[in-house]
């Protein structure tokens, strides 16, 4: 469908979505995956929904997750620690699960989150997509290079995520996220996107140029990149 390296699969909706990826995971693990890269947001759900229910063996893969909003602990309702023991790390046993500390040092954290993947190549990092095209927390302008580190969100994105909590005052302002240059790292990239929301982030993506402006658009240069789409999201490809 693109011209490009990255191979796009466009499937009716997220049901559909999270059972082809379940698949892919499915296939890799087979292949000999040892270190998985996870994202959160209301995305991945049909797929850790498919895990949950799998016989797949995670008991000899560490899971390394994308971000963690700053100042909510993994007791916090709305924090992706606890998000990702409701989703998965609780139903499934992993040899071992990493996501940012939403609580401790800037500096400390970032350092021993960049070291913890650098211990764990990566083999497939999966990754959901914001309206405005960005990785993780990489938002727009965030450097192709980038590594573990504190960012700021921008008003867009706390706009989306708002939903997620009683008032817009209560989304954190800033978050850890693992940098671009980390997830160009990994061998495989999977992204789901579903819904008319994301349709120009994806067409931007995968047809736009390849700018930090459109943080998405730097997988262009990844050369094993799978994109699982529903309809809606590759609306204006
Ligand atoms: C958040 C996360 C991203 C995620 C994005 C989209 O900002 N940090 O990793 O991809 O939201 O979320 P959703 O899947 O809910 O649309």
């Amino acid at each position: 469908m693109s011209s490009n390296n990255i191979e796009v699969i466009v499937v009716k909706n997220a049901q559909e979505g999270g059972k082809k990826a379940a698949e892919l995971v499915a296939n890799e693990l087979e292949k000999g995956l040892k270190v998985i890269g996870l994202p959160t947001g209301g995305t991945p759900e049909t797929m850790y929904a498919e895990l949950r229910d799998s016989d797949l063996d995670f008991s000899d893969v560490v899971a390394i997750n994308l971000d963690e909003y700053i100042g909510l602990g993994a007791d916090h309702p709305q924090s992706y620690a606890y998000f990702m023991n409701e989703q998965l790390f609780n139903h499934k046993s992993f040899k071992e699960t990493h996501v940012p500390a939403g609580l401790a040092d800037e500096e400390e954290e970032t350092a021993r989150y960049n070291k913890v993947i650098e211990d764990n190549p990566i083999d497939l990092q999966i990754l959901g997509i914001g309206t405005n095209a960005h990785l993780g927390f990489n938002e727009p302008g965030s450097d192709f290079d980038g590594l573990t580190r504190k960012v700021d969100l921008v008003e867009s994105t706390i706009e989306s995520n708002k939903i997620y909590f009683d008032s817009v005052d209560d989304v954190p302002r800033t978050a850890y996220s693992m940098g671009l240059g980390s997830i160009m790292g990994a061998k495989k990239v999977l992204l789901l996107a579903y819904g008319e929301n994301k349709a120009d982030a994806i067409a931007n993506a995968i047809n736009g140029d390849i700018t930090e402006d459109v943080p998405a658009s730097i997988l262009q240069k990844h050369d094993d990149v799978v994109f699982i789409i529903d309809e809606a999201a590759a609306s204006k490809l």
